[in-house]
């Protein structure tokens, strides 16, 4: 099972988002994923804490590592939510705490230097037990809550340089660090990266943009949710058109390529169902969003659920491969998913 390049609908009302230069070239992250066909890497993000990031993720990598897939998780958030839904803390602190987690990748004088990222993946014991049989898996890079100190580290390294060509050559090797990671043989492998982003614009978060042929945004269909979402459009775009000036001008190793990030959309997350619809207040914010945010809108929605949503990361498996198969919440979530994979080219089943 793969994900397909050739693609139309949802992409090409996508293509737009970005407006990156006319001359990018589009470029996947890694080379080739399984039976030839390029992997591709989706950042999940939204400045908003709460909405739904790490939950959307962990469900999506499940349910398309269960039609067969290979799907890597990579949480670079230091809350390690993503890692907590798939180890307990007392697991996590015991086997990955010290060696295995990103935040050993990224310390050091500059991230891989020290370690490869591919030597940080583990395979969740009990999520993968219950794929056995489908030919797919589900991998994870773990993260570490000191990682929030990581990331003003990095930050600080973008200074000092004396020229700008020196400047340049800073900005592009920190952005570009987890792209270029990406691209080494460990990687081929999988057919989708699935990047949870913790809620914030700071420089890991950048990394993970830089890396992503799409960024995934899970809103909460209300007021401060919807607010940041046209911030968050403009500071991808002026990010990608940096980027990519930069390594268009001036560089001479041309160890970074031109990227094509793109907005795949905006998800809703905690939708509430009454009478087979959003409760009206909810049907208020998606629209507005629709109408007026310069992002395309998924038409499928994560349903509000307590049940089977709330309890984030005790079972070590989400929902989506826990709840029976004919609930409302796994059926929609399949749909979003089948969604999903269309938009960045994928052929589901
Ligand atoms: N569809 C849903 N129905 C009910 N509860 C949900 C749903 N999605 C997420 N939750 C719960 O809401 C809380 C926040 O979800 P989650 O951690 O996924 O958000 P997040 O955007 O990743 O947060 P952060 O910004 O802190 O990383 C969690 O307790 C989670 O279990
Ligand atoms: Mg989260």
């Amino acid at each position: 099972m793969t994900l397909e390049k050739s693609h139309e609908g949802l992409m090409s009302r996508t293509r737009q988002q970005f407006q990156v230069p006319v001359s990018t070239v589009i470029v996947t992250v890694s080379g080739v994923g399984h039976e030839g066909i390029s992997m591709k890497v989706i950042a999940v993000m939204n400045y908003k804490g709460g909405v739904g990031k790490t939950t959307l993720t962990a469900n999506l990598g499940a349910e398309i590592a269960n039609r067969g897939h290979k799907v890597l998780l990579i949480d670079l958030d230091p809350q390690a939510n993503l890692t907590f839904s798939f180890y307990s803390v007392a697991q996590w602190r015991e086997e990955l705490r010290k060696d295995t987690t990103i935040m050993r990748w990224y310390e050091g004088d500059s991230p891989g230097r020290d370690v490869g990222l591919h030597e940080l993946i583990v395979s969740p014991p009990i999520v993968n037990e219950q794929l056995d049989g489908t030919g797919g898996k589900l991998d994870l890079i773990s993260s570490h809550l000191k990682l929030i100190d990581m990331d003003l580290r990095l930050a600080a390294r973008l200074g000092g340089g004396t020229t700008l060509g020196e400047s340049k050559r800073k900005f592009l090797e920190l952005h570009g660090c987890l792209a270029r990671a990406l691209r080494h043989e460990s990687f081929q492998e999988y057919d989708l990266v699935l990047i949870d982003c913790a809620p914030n614009f700071g420089l890991i978060t950048k990394t993970a943009i830089v890396a992503s042929d799409h960024v995934l945004v899970p809103a909460k269909a209300d007021y401060l949710s919807t607010l940041g979402i046209s911030y968050l459009d403009g500071n991808c775009h002026d990010l990608v058109a940096e980027y990519n000036d930069y390594v268009t001008h001036g560089q001479r190793d041309n160890v970074n390529e031109t990227i094509e990030t793109r907005f795949l959309g905006v998800v809703f997350t905690m939708v509430k169902i009454y009478a087979g619809k959003p409760i009206a207040t909810q049907q208020y914010y998606m629209e507005d969003v629709r109408v007026n945010a310069n992002m395309d809108v998924l038409g499928g929605t994560m349903r509000d659920s307590p049940k089977y949503f709330g309890d984030a990361g005790e079972s070590g498996v989400p929902a989506v491969l826990r709840a029976p198969v004919t609930d409302d919440v796994v059926v929609e979530f399949r749909k979003l998913a089948t969604e999903i994979l269309d938009g960045i080219g994928g052929k589901a089943r």
